[in-house]
């Protein structure tokens, strides 16, 4: 071969050896970009407050030393000093909504199209605990799901202002456009829920399902779980409905009245309910299609119920659950027991109450003893506790506290961020 000749056989062969080796570059740095673009979307220890120093893999799997740690961690007074955040903190970091999103960790973007096809509409009902609440946003926020937060109309000013705040960095996020004063055990706690339901449901025509929260919730699942789950269920809803059980009658049979921001019992029997409908018992909380949310606004008959549900003893109790059984309402049940579903079958919240604690040899225990402290007769979270809740297909779990125990929610959230992730760029987890 003349010189010349093999000069440029040399040169092309070197050429497309580079372009190949080009392509390939390219290739993987598309790649690298793609787990790159979300891994700066991975709580790390430097947004974690004095939490940080916690094992959270090992908490998760109800490791004793780790568990242990955390006991030793959260009883020093640095660690209870340093995990308050004051209501005014969030109105000074989101007068720069941008920051205060990067910072946070927001997520910026649908994680799948899937989610994306499939957008959530939530009710957040608010009365206190601004760090709760943010935590909690930030845990189930995703830019194609639509969220109604009601603060409380008693609640501080700064707890409103720091809510109202947040809400404003987001397009996607907003105020009820009726607050009302919410009432312990009264009307008002289902007025807030309905008027939220009301504004989701004018506001956008895309949502497929409806999930009412209050500041201490907490999720389980990532929102792609979530949507999985919830497009498994073919449009039907989950919630507690059982039979009413004896002790709790009176709620229903006589006349309530709200006397100075108490639910008091008369002497006044009610009339029965509107067209007969069998009353049901359940929770205040539910995970309804957009069919049902329809129905609760412009069903005649349910209409009639809800005047008739106001003047009862914790109406959020019963209303739903009534609603859920009630023919061709979308996504319902028939009425017969067969169909009762209670709160450990329904997706709805995993609540532990501690008169249902013990040890699986007594039959009378529903779960094991929680491992936080208790308000109300409700369990609130300890890290001890997370390992049993992962185990359930519950949407959320109640109560949660930042101020009490901190750690839990810190490796909750920690946990479901880096499963999202995972999920977004086809890794198992
Ligand atoms: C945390 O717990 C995991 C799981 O048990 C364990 O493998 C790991 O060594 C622990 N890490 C530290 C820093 O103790």
């Amino acid at each position: 071969m003349q010189p010349l000749k093999r000069g440029c056989v040399q040169f092309l062969l070197k050429l497309s050896v580079g372009l190949v080796s080009l392509g390939t570059f390219y290739l993987v740095r598309q790649r690298t970009d793609r787990t790159l673009g979300y891994r700066w979307l991975e709580y790390t220890e430097d947004d974690g407050g004095p939490e940080k120093a916690c094992n959270c893999s090992g908490i998760l799997q109800g490791e004793q030393e780790a568990l242990q740690q955390v006991k030793l961690l959260t009883i020093t007074r640095d660690f209870q000093k340093n995990i308050q955040i004051p209501d005014e903190y969030y109105i000074y970091e989101t007068q720069d909504c941008r920051k205060f999103k990067l910072k946070r960790k927001y997520l910026p973007f649908p994680l799948s199209k899937e989610e994306e096809d499939f957008p959530l509409a939530y009710s957040m009902v608010i009365h206190h605990k601004v760090q709760n609440f943010e935590r909690l946003l930030r845990a189930i926020y995703a830019p194609q799901n639509i969220y109604c937060v009601h603060v409380d109309k008693k609640a501080k000013p700064s707890v409103t202002a720091a809510i109202q705040a947040i809400t404003s960095c987001f397009p996607n996020v907003f105020l009820v456009s009726q607050a009302v004063e919410v009432v312990y055990a009264g009307w008002p706690r289902v007025q807030a829920d309905l008027n939220c339901m009301a504004d989701l449901y004018s506001a956008s025509k895309k949502w497929k399902y409806f999930i009412n929260l209050c500041g201490q919730d907490f999720p389980l699942k990532t929102n792609l779980e979530m949507v999985r789950m919830l497009r498994s269920m073919r449009g039907s809803n989950s919630l507690e409905s059982e039979t009413v059980p004896a002790d709790k009658k009176w709620r229903i049979s006589y006349v309530h009245e709200i006397i100075n921001g108490d639910v008091k019992t008369t002497k006044t029997l009610k009339n029965p309910a509107p067209f007969n409908l069998p009353i049901k018992s359940g929770g205040a909380y539910i995970v309804v299609s957009r069919g049902f949310v329809r129905s609760v606004l412009e069903d005649t008959r349910i209409e009639m119920l809800i005047n008739w549900f106001k003047d009862t003893y914790s109406p959020d109790e019963f209303l739903w659950a009534t609603i859920q059984r009630i023919p061709g309402v979308p996504g319902s049940k028939w009425p017969n027991r067969k169909y009762d579903q209670t709160d450990i079958n329904a997706l709805a919240r995993l609540v532990k109450w501690e008169n249902h604690e013990g040890s699986q040899d007594s039959e009378s225990a529903v779960y094991p003893k929680c491992q936080g402290n208790h308000v109300r007769a409700v369990c609130v979270y300890g890290a001890g506790d997370l390992q049993w809740l992962l185990e359930h297909l519950h949407l959320f779990a109640n109560k949660f506290d930042t101020e009490t125990d901190p750690v839990a929610i810190y490796c909750l959230e920690k946990y479901l961020r880096h499963k999202a992730l995972a999920e977004a760029v086809g890794e198992s987890v």
